[in-house]
């Protein structure tokens, strides 16, 4: 059943939430826009999530990378800015990777209560010590700047995402959900699998990436690796003319 929440008028499957609370259970992972279905939750949705975690006392952890990379009208909301409630038990994760396309410098950071901070302080340090100097200075001078560049690249992300949905979806077996947010497209390949594709047997998503990357020389993620199986991340962070060719070939392979 799908009670509507009174206050933001969603409609939340609490049950289901609360059908996967165990005794252990001490957080939730709350990751919008997401990587891997591209999918970016409402604010209703957001607002009413953060109240399920508020009033049973569990912690949220929430991913806000993708902040800023969002299409069409689908908009970021922030769970803790929606429900102050949970702020003492609220964990906000982020860093430069996305938003200044500086993946692979591997500078976050977190915002949380004092004391958690300092235990994961503490944690890191002993285990892989710090980010280079090199990285923070480059990091620091990222924050500092305006946000021209990203309006920029989510123009041509958009652009991307909206081409890599078209081209998927016109593959005969394959249906994919137009991505929202992030910069992956999640589709699903039930319709292919369980049988030959290029003489060979593909029963699940990952001897499906094995043709994929050995036949046509695509490398997709597949959805087992997300807990999906059925489904496959590709990535548009990538240049027009190589999004174009990476579908081609995988239409040419399943075809
Ligand atoms: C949801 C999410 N969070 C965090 C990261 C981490 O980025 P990095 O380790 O490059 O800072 C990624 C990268 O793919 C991501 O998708």
């Amino acid at each position: 059943m799908l009670p509507t929440d009174e206050r933001t008028g969603f409609r939340v499957d609490v049950d289901q939430l609360d059908a996967a609370v165990t005794p252990r259970t001490k957080a939730l992972l709350f990751v919008s826009p997401s990587n891997p279905t591209g999918a970016v939750y409402p604010p209703g949705e957001v607002e009413a999530i953060g109240r399920w975690a508020a009033e049973r006392g569990i912690w949220v952890l929430t991913d806000e990378i993708y902040e800023h990379l969002t299409y069409g009208e689908h908009r970021f909301s922030s769970l803790p800015a929606l429900v102050p409630e949970v702020l003492d038990r609220c964990i906000v994760l982020n860093g430069v990777a996305k938003t200044y396309a500086m993946t692979g410098w591997r500078v976050g950071w977190m915002i949380g209560p004092r004391d958690v901070i300092a235990a994961a302080t503490n944690l890191q340090s002993h285990s892989t010590s710090n980010v280079s100097n090199v990285a923070q200075v480059a990091a620091l001078a990222a924050v500092a700047g305006d946000l021209d560049a990203v309006a920029r690249m989510r123009e041509a992300f958009a652009r991307r995402g909206a081409t890599m949905h078209a081209l998927l979806s016109a593959i005969p077996g394959v249906t994919c959900l137009e991505p929202q947010g992030a910069f992956y497209c999640f589709p699903s390949f039930a319709g292919v699998l369980g049988r030959e594709v290029a003489g060979r047997p593909v029963r699940d998503t990952l001897e499906l990436a094995e043709v994929l990357l050995e036949v046509g020389r695509v490398a997709v993620v597949p959805g087992e690796a997300f807990g999906a199986p059925g489904y496959a991340r590709l990535s548009f962070a990538l240049g027009d003319d190589d999004l174009g060719e990476g579908v081609r070939r995988i239409a040419e392979v399943l075809s």
